[in-house]
């Protein structure tokens, strides 16, 4: 049989690659728009709940009343840990990082999952119990690394006021839950970034659900992609002053470092979730002495503008996230954890949706190493 080359083009970090069909994102990046199964990102933001969120992505339409209050009651009634896993959390390093500990519990979640259907509606439930279950799990690793018991979760309360409930042991204000419901709104998918290709790279072996959400979770944490909420807020720690701005920007550009929550794949334009997240940075600093943080962000804008906006570089999704959870008293090292949280909803809509035409990821390497030769022994080297 004859073989024929294909011709190959490389295309470095695969920019460009069109990986998979999907109908539940899209993003316009020249006009900085984001669609969720072609609901604007604004619309939901400001009128629905993280929960009808993950309904849409899982099935691209919005619910009906009755399948919403299901869902909710399904998220309610799954969102405790097994004894086993929380004593795994008790014993394991609290110095870990806390994106460290989520991976590992759910990867752990497998072990206690002994039903062997892998039919679309078992793992869909799978995608529920995860989605359900991370909260609990940020939360009871967070209030054992500071040696307090953890908060069961609430009987009553929505996705995220829960979720502030269990980190701090009081119910939210109404306008607390609001923006942390918000945020994961905001994160919770976002088409073919990083980790949702990682975990879908995993998937596409025929692997389980819970393998490939523990993918995504690793591909999140690093400060190229989700680990730049909490950079972001360590820079804003570091610049300390709106004044040091334009020096830390000149400094940083000089040595190639790149500046945290600033650029994108894919927008060349305002990322149109940073926008809502600058609003409710600003409504939330406006009230405390943190709104420094609030004005270096400004001041970084208009310097970057300046020395980069020509090139495509505005902010993005991370820039002002850092500063929203700050106000609401959560620790930098939960914020990508945070993002996590959301994004379990996206990994697993994208999984899903994969395992409809599944085919195996495995992509070529331009190879530049040398010729065939042979192998030479040891004492001829
Ligand atoms: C997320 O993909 C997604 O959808 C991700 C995400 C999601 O919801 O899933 O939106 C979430 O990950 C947001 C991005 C968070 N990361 C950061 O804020 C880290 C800082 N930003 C970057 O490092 C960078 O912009 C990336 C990684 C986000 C994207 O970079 P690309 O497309 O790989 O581009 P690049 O690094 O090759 O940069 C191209 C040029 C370079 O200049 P030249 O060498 O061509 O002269 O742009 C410059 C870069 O130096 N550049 C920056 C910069 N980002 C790009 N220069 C300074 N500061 C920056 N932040």
């Amino acid at each position: 049989m004859e073989i024929k080359e294909k011709s190959l083009e490389y295309a470095p970090g695969l920019e460009g690659v069109v990986a998979c069909r999907t109908r539940i994102c899209q993003i316009d990046g020249q006009a900085g728009k984001l669609y969720y199964a072609g609901y604007p990102i604004e619309d939901l933001a400001q009128n629905s709940t993280f929960e009808e969120v993950c309904f849409l992505l899982w099935n691209q339409r919005l619910p009906r009343h009755d399948e919403l209050e299901n869902l909710e009651k399904i998220f309610r009634e799954n969102r405790s840990l097994p004894q086993e896993v929380i004593a795994f959390l008790e014993l394991a390093p609290h110095t870990a990082h806390p994106m460290d500990a989520l991976r590992t519990i759910a990867s752990l979640l497998s072990c206690f999952d002994i039903n062997l259907e892998k039919s679309p509606e078992a793992n869909l439930q799978r995608a529920i119990f995860l989605t359900a279950r991370f909260p609990t799990i940020v939360a009871t690793f967070h209030r054992l690394r500071q040696n307090q018991k953890p908060v069961l979760p609430h009987p009553s309360l929505g996705f995220a006021a829960n979720f502030l409930y269990m980190l701090f042991g009081k119910e939210p204000t109404p306008n607390q839950a609001k923006v942390m419901d918000a945020a994961l709104i905001l994160h919770a998918d976002h088409e073919m970034n990083a980790s949702t290709f990682a975990s879908l790279v995993t998937a596409s072996t025929l692997s389980d659900i819970y393998s490939a959400v523990a993918s995504g979770i690793g591909a999140l944490k690093g400060p190229l992609h989700g680990g730049a909420n909490e950079a972001v807020l360590k820079m804003l720690m570091e610049i300390a002053d709106p004044a040091n701005v334009e020096s830390y920007v000149d400094q940083a550009l000089t040595k190639k470092v790149k500046i945290m929550g600033f650029g994108h794949r894919i927008y060349k334009n305002y990322d149109p979730r940073a926008r809502i997240f600058k609003e409710y940075a600003r409504r939330l600093s406006e009230r405390t002495k943190f709104s420094r943080f609030f004005k270096i962000n400004e001041k970084l804008e208009e310097v970057m503008q300046a020395k980069k906006g020509q090139h495509g570089i505005f902010p993005n999704v991370d820039l002002y996230s850092g500063i929203v959870y700050h106000q609401l008293g959560i620790p930098a090292d939960l914020f990508t954890p945070i993002f996590a949280i959301a994004r379990v909803s996206g990994w697993t809509a994208h999984i899903l949706e994969y395992w409809q035409e599944n085919r195996l990821f495995r992509p070529n390497a331009l190879y530049e190493g040398p010729a065939p030769r042979a192998y030479v022994s040891m004492g001829q080297r």
